[in-house]
């Protein structure tokens, strides 16, 4: 059922439904420019499309079937010899196959607040998807960025906030590609819900009605970053942006990638996303996963000039220019040689190397947040004797079926197989199957193995000779009374093509209460795809020590036992608020539609307002702010130095402000901490997220921290200009441990 919240949100969406706003059309379709990384690229791929007849320049444009899972396949230029494109599903890792690694998701990663780790990751990662004979690797996700708390896809993104999402997604991107394979951001643009994402039983799909502030502000903000760090392709989204599908929306396509961004590489549709055959006017450059119908018609179109034979030249060149941006020219293997079907006799392709899995282990170890933690019951001083397991959360999951784990093994409802349509399904907010190291579909892959925790502690335990109970099913669990610590595991699952219910369930949360009422040291621990509340039971005296542990991949276990013993430490950071309560939120869950109405309509009327933009600029108090996160050390700020360049009227790139922080390790062990920088900027949110660098520090040892920030850092988008300006008026600089702990500050003026 609809709460109340979203059917309000449906009536104003009617009320705004009488002038509905429409992309305006922007044409014709820029072409690729081939500057800068580009150049030798376009200059290759000019010289072999050249040799293209028509056909086979409409043939690299579109999908075909092939021997092979992967999720799309292109055409093939047999008579030239160009091999054709595997293009596969990513997040956590290669989807829908064996024999590879599953890494932390996109949101643990975002809780790491760690960019060469995330560099790593998306190495690492995109070397399993060349091994496995994947040209385009799917991902990253800078979209949905998380307008709504109850986002189905929020997991696969690093964060809510703009500059921690574009500043990660560039790390992937160079990882991916510095791995040979085709990075591919996503979803331009406004994909913020999975109700309405696509049209189905004729309602189509919500149309995100965005202004142009807001888009650069925003949502397209990590886009620009993603552009700059040259990822080569784009994804175009199912939903609409201004009633305009985003694969038909050539103010998006053309005008703001192409030409804004001037972005060279091609933008691709998501999978069976609307379209017709003007897209290819309106800037699409590949259709997927089957584009049989579009490659006849886009011949017939040429044929008959209403698509310029020049844009499918552009289309092919931007294409194969990627291929050659990634040198998959030099070394690579024949497309889709390592993703047969598992079900048939196959040739095992092993993808996973040993140089990943320090990275994998590091990464999962930070994006663990500590929340709680009274009188430093963590680390555990000496090793417990006694320790007490509970909730659903603390095992594996009974089946392993490559990541149809993450579509069915966990909840209770059938419709989680046939999560495409982004229906009014509902499913159960907790997923009690077993463990979670990653959220659902096509962002999910299968692990070699998951370190559970309950697997971890025991053999921990075999080593110290300690005693583990357990009981992962009861709701009101009997405990030992000798229990030195009860631990209590939950989780939050969400899930690609629904939004969750809700950011807190019954059951889980009064698991913990019952557990807290009988034991004096409980500890909950919560993977979590997205923001999971805690407020109702949070100050509970019991509840000693609280991790937001998120979707650690499959070294899950491990990373938690090494943090529950002190041999690693805690330095995630939330990278989202945590609020209160569900009503602290808004826009809290996704726009819905009256009753019969074919049409719904989602006005981002907050603006730039989401999260702790929000929550700053109504005074809100959350449960844990942007950018909280415990250690098991302390830090102290000091010896700020702010020295700003003269403004430049032309380029936004160049550096306005040096900012210079120390940071001291002041506690007893060493530890690592994320130094974050916001700025005030005039007639904007009280602060926004403008730097961040983590730093490991011995006990005693001090740091100095600079952060470079562009003028770009400072600006607001003028509609009116279509560019960036810097204000005149007074800026604040802030320095700190989150968004909430600014010990540092200093004002000056443009
Ligand atoms: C959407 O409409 C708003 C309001 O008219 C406008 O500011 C914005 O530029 C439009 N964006 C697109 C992509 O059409
Ligand atoms: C187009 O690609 C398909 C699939 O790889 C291939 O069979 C066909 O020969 C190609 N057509 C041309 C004209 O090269
Ligand atoms: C980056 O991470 C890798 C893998 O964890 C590590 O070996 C390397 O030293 C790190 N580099 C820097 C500059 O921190
Ligand atoms: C191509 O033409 C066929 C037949 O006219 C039509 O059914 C189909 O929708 C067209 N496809 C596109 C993408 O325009
Ligand atoms: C040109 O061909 C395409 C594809 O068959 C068709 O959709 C379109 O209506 C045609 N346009 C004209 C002007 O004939
Ligand atoms: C794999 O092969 C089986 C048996 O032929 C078939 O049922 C299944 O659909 C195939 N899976 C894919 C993803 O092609
Ligand atoms: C923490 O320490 C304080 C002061 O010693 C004490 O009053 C409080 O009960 C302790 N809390 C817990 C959960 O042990
Ligand atoms: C805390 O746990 C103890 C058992 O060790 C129990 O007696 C007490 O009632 C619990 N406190 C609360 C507030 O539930
Ligand atoms: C938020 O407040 C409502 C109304 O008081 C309450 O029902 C709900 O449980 C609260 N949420 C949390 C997480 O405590
Ligand atoms: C900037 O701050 C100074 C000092 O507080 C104040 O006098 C001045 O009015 C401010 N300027 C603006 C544009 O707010």
């Amino acid at each position: 059922m609809w709460s109340p919240g979203i059917l309000l949100l449906a009536l104003q969406a009617i009320g705004g439904a009488a002038e509905l706003a429409s992309s305006p059309e922007v044409l014709p379709s820029p072409k690729g420019s081939g500057k800068g990384i580009w150049k030798t690229a376009y200059a290759k791929a000019q010289k072999l499309v050249d040799e293209f007849t028509l056909e086979e320049k409409v043939n690299v444009t579109r999908g075909f079937t092939a021997d092979n899972v992967c999720a799309g396949n292109t055409g093939t230029v047999p008579r030239l010899g160009w091999p054709g494109l595997c293009l596969h599903d990513a997040g956590n890792g290669v989807r829908a196959t064996d024999l590879v690694n599953s890494y932390p998701s996109a949101l643990h990663s975002g809780a790491s607040w760690d960019k060469n780790l995330t560099y790593q990751r998306g190495l690492y990662m995109g070397k399993e998807f060349k091994a496995k004979g994947v040209n385009v690797l799917l991902g990253p996700n800078a979209g949905p960025l998380g307008r709504t708390p109850l986002g189905g896809r929020n997991w696969e993104g690093f964060s809510v906030d703009p500059y921690l999402s574009g500043q990660l997604c560039a790390e992937s991107i160079i990882g991916h590609q510095d791995a040979g394979v085709i990075a591919n951001v996503k979803h331009l643009i406004g994909n913020e819900q999975e109700t309405f994402r696509r049209p189905y039983f004729g309602v189509e799909a919500a149309s995100s009605n965005i202004d142009d502030k807001t888009l650069h502000e925003l949502y397209l903000w990590p886009f620009v970053d993603s552009v700059r760090a040259g990822v080569a392709s784009v994804m175009c989204s199912y939903n609409r942006i201004n009633n305009t599908y985003g694969c038909e929306n050539s103010k998006l396509m053309n005008g703001v990638l192409k030409s804004e961004l001037s972005f060279d590489g091609f933008v691709l549709l998501d999978w069976n996303a609307p379209h017709t055959l003007e897209s290819a006017n309106a800037g699409l450059d590949m259709v997927m996963p089957q584009g049989g119908s579009f490659g006849e018609n886009l011949t017939q179109a040429v044929a008959n000039g209403s698509v310029s034979e020049s844009r499918v030249t552009d289309m092919a060149t931007r294409i194969v220019a990627a291929w050659y941006l990634t040198d998959q020219d030099i070394d690579f293997p024949v497309p889709g040689i390592g993703m047969q079907n598992l079900t048939l006799p196959h040739k095992q392709v092993d993808a996973r190397i040993p140089e990943s899995r320090p990275v994998i282990l590091e990464g999962a170890i930070a994006g663990h947040v500590l929340v709680k933690n009274e009188n430093n019951t963590l680390p555990f001083r000496k090793n417990p004797k006694m320790l007490s397991v509970f909730g659903y959360d603390a095992t594996v999951p009974a089946t392993k079926n490559t990541d149809k784990l993450f579509e069915l093994g966990y909840t209770s409802s059938p419709a989680m197989g046939q999560a495409v349509l982004g229906t009014e399904e509902h499913f159960d907010q907790a997923a009690k199957g077993g463990t979670i190291v990653s959220g659902g579909r096509a962002a999910a892959n299968s692990p070699p193995y998951i370190s559970d925790p309950l697997g971890a502690l025991q053999h921990r335990a075999a080593k110290d000779g300690s005693w583990v109970n357990w009981d992962l099913t009861s709701f009101d669990p009997g405990v030992n009374a000798a229990s030195d610590v009860c631990l209590v595991f939950i989780n939050a699952i969400a899930t690609e093509g629904w939004d969750r219910d809700g950011l807190h369930d019954d059951f889980s949360d009064g698991l913990v209460l019952n557990v807290a009422s009988k034991c004096a040291n409980t500890i909950v621990i919560i993977h979590a795809a997205g923001i999971r509340l805690v407020d109702q039971w949070i100050e509970h005296p019991n509840v000693t020590a609280t991790i937001i542990a998120h979707l650690p991949g499959q070294d899950s276990g491990q990373a938690l036992v090494k943090l529950l013993y002190g041999e690693a430490s805690f330095s995630g950071k939330l990278p989202y608020t945590l609020a209160k309560n569900e009503t602290d939120y808004d826009p809290y869950g996704p726009c819905g539609r009256a009753p019969d109405d074919p049409n719904p309509q989602c006005d981002f009327t907050e603006g730039v307002y989401v999260d702790y933009r929000a929550f700053d600029a109504r005074k809100i108090t959350p449960r844990y702010e942007f950018g909280f996160g415990l250690s098991y050390t302390t830090f102290e700020y000091s010896s700020l130095a702010v020295k700003v360049e003269r403004a430049s009227t032309s380029d936004i790139w160049q550096t306005l402000a040096t900012v210079k922080a120390t940071v001291t390790n002041t506690g007893a062990v060493r530890g690592e901490e994320v130094a974050q920088l916001y700025v005030a900027i005039p007639n904007s949110p009280p602060k926004q997220l403008r730097g961040f660098e983590k730093v490991v520090l011995d006990k005693g040892e001090a740091a100095e921290i600079q952060f470079d920030l562009t003028q770009r850092d400072f600006s607001v988008w003028d509609v009116v200009q279509q560019q960036w300006v810097l204000q005149s008026g007074n800026y604040t600089i802030f320095v700190g441990a989150s968004s909430r702990d600014l010990p540092l500050s200093e004002t000056f003026d443009v």
